[in-house]
């Protein structure tokens, strides 16, 4: 019952920041999904025997592709399959299971935060062992396979029911339908306070949660509402949707609007938070009050040992390069290393593995720890209302303590999105060629300090991962950051980053972009940014 297809290669399998994403109707066509499953066997052959996680965000075309993959796996021998009920699990779900149950890897369902449905984006990539997205060289090895593949292998079956938790089988190989949420819960609970927290929300202290419509709903009303006994209704928008009710499923001031309302009305929760489409990613609010993702790593490092699992201390933190560098300042006042990567999740593992660093963090709403291999928008969540149980005190109050401590990093970044591609490429390259004589020169006031091209020597396998976006730094700690999207479906996506460091408390309240509008400026006028691109205004700032 095994069929061998005949396939032609397709050219465009090169996986991006994090996996192989694309517009629904693209992974529509035939065999678009097969050849990339197929590469995937073929190249990683510890599945051959070996057992295989499988699950996703539940947006549209989720259902359809675990049933390929199942069929697919079962014809490439794979020995078990353990499959979140529905074909559900979040992004961090997926990565502790596949640690869990010491599986030789996973493959993820998830466009992350891109707009779900018919007409909106699918996705797909493989977690290695350590339950973390495959490293460069494995990608890498998949995309070389794609472009060369001429069959895959599927077995013929009537649809495989997995909606119900129990162990099933399609031929020779095991099917494990597990419900998505209990593992991860359970990890959750050996982490943190949950007594403290629930202390806490039982003497009134009140929160809210947006799902987003999409799979942290079943999670966070299972976590905070169920165990940690916060008021029903403190979860909203719960319900998992396919098209994540027409919304971008991205958790920011743009796009999780009714909870940033809500935040800043004029009776607020005390606590805010929201996650994406696979709910990796998390966004922080207090009563009138927005913690930009980079201070909430930073706050996190700074009130570690506050929290259960992190008590004795953390071996190290790490940021992605465009994540302000308000961790550095806690590492340093810990006297302990930290890393500065390219972005994408994937370049943490190694640092993770290797007990280097415990805390990671990204700008772009992204924050985990060694608990798994990716980042976790529940677990950052939690970590927040373990500190706020344990200090007793407001996200505002505990954020402005922390920038007179440490100094504040204002930040902020703007993006253009569905930019044409060879525009925003040539922009780049003028911009890189243009770098060397900024060195020593003033923009905006400041002293430019050094500019490059950012090169990311990994400390632990010694890869080098070059052309990670272009950095201006000046002597005052400031930064202007270019960098071209790597997980758009539609054109190109410019993301500029912009820092500035101001350790004087009386000055840390300003509004973030008039304190960073001479940067800005200077970043528009040096890049010609907006005339070639056509643009006024950036289609997003977070
Ligand atoms: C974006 C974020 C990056 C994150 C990735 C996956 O990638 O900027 O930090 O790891 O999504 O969630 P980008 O589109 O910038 O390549
Ligand atoms: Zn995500």
């Amino acid at each position: 019952m095994i069929q061998t297809i005949t396939t032609t290669p397709f050219s465009d399998q090169r996986p991006g920041t994090s996996g192989l994403r694309k517009k629904v109707s693209h992974f529509q066509q035939p065999h678009y999904l097969e050849n990339f499953v197929q590469a995937i066997f073929d190249t990683q052959t510890a599945l051959k025997g070996g057992t295989l996680v499988v699950g996703g965000d539940g947006r549209y075309y989720n259902r359809h592709a675990v049933q390929i993959i199942l069929r697919m796996a079962a014809a490439n021998g794979v020995n078990r399959v353990i499959v979140g009920a529905g074909g559900l699990l979040s992004t961090p779900a997926a990565s502790a299971v596949i640690r869990k149950y010491q599986t030789q890897g996973g493959i993820i369902l998830s466009a992350s935060h891109n707009p779900g449905g018919e007409d909106g984006d699918f996705g797909i990539k493989f977690n290695s062992d350590n339950g973390g997205p495959a490293a460069e060289q494995i990608t890498e090895a998949i995309y070389a396979r794609t472009k060369t593949i001429t069959h895959y292998a599927i077995v013929e079956s009537e649809e495989i029911a997995i909606d119900q938790p129990q162990t099933t089988a399609l031929g020779e190989m095991a099917i494990e339908i597990i419900d998505p949420v209990s593992d991860y819960a359970e990890l959750m609970e050996s982490l943190f306070d949950f007594n403290a927290i629930r202390t806490m929300l039982a003497s009134g202290t009140t929160l809210r949660f947006d799902a987003m419509h999409a799979i942290t709903g079943p999670y966070a009303t299972e976590i905070l509402e169920g165990r940690l006994g916060a008021a029903p209704g403190s979860v909203i928008n719960g319900i998992p949707l396919p098209d994540f009710g027409g919304h971008h499923p991205d958790p920011n001031l743009a796009h999780a609007k009714e909870l940033v309302e809500e935040l800043f009305s004029a009776t607020p929760p005390d606590f805010g938070a929201a996650s994406d489409g696979d709910g990796d990613r998390n966004m922080i609010l207090g009563a009138n009050f927005f913690v930009t993702p980079s201070d909430s790593l930073a706050v996190m490092a700074a009130n570690a040992h506050l929290i259960p699992a992190y008590r004795n201390g953390l071996s190290g933190i790490a940021r992605s390069m465009p994540t302000s560098c308000a961790a550095d300042r806690v590492a340093a006042h810990l006297g302990i290393d930290h890393y500065e990567t390219p972005t994408g999740w994937k370049f943490f593992g190694n640092l993770l593995d290797s007990g280097r660093a415990t805390l990671c963090g990204e700008e772009s709403f992204g924050t985990s720890s060694g608990h798994v291999r990716e980042k976790d928008g529940l677990w950052a969540v939690l970590f927040w209302l373990n500190i706020l149980a344990v200090r007793q005190e407001s996200v505002a109050a505990i954020v402005q303590q922390h920038w007179q401590q440490f100094g504040r990093n204002f930040y902020t970044r703007h993006d253009y999105e569905a930019v044409d591609a060879t525009t925003a490429q040539q922009l780049m390259t003028d911009l890189e060629q243009r770098l060397p004589s900024l060195v020593g020169t003033e923009l905006a006031g400041l002293e430019v300090s050094s500019a490059d091209n950012f090169s990311y020597l990994d400390p632990v396998d010694a890869s080098v991962s070059k052309g990670q976006g272009l950095r201006i730094c000046f002597s005052d700690g400031s930064r202007i950051i270019f960098r071209l999207s790597g997980t758009g479906t539609v054109g190109a996506t410019l993301r500029l980053y912009i820092e500035k460091y101001e350790p004087d408390p009386q000055r840390q309240s300003e509004e973030t972009q008039t304190i960073l509008q001479p940067l800005i400026t200077a970043a528009l006028e040096l890049s010609q940014l907006q005339q070639r691109s056509g643009r006024s205004a950036p289609d997003v700032i977070t």
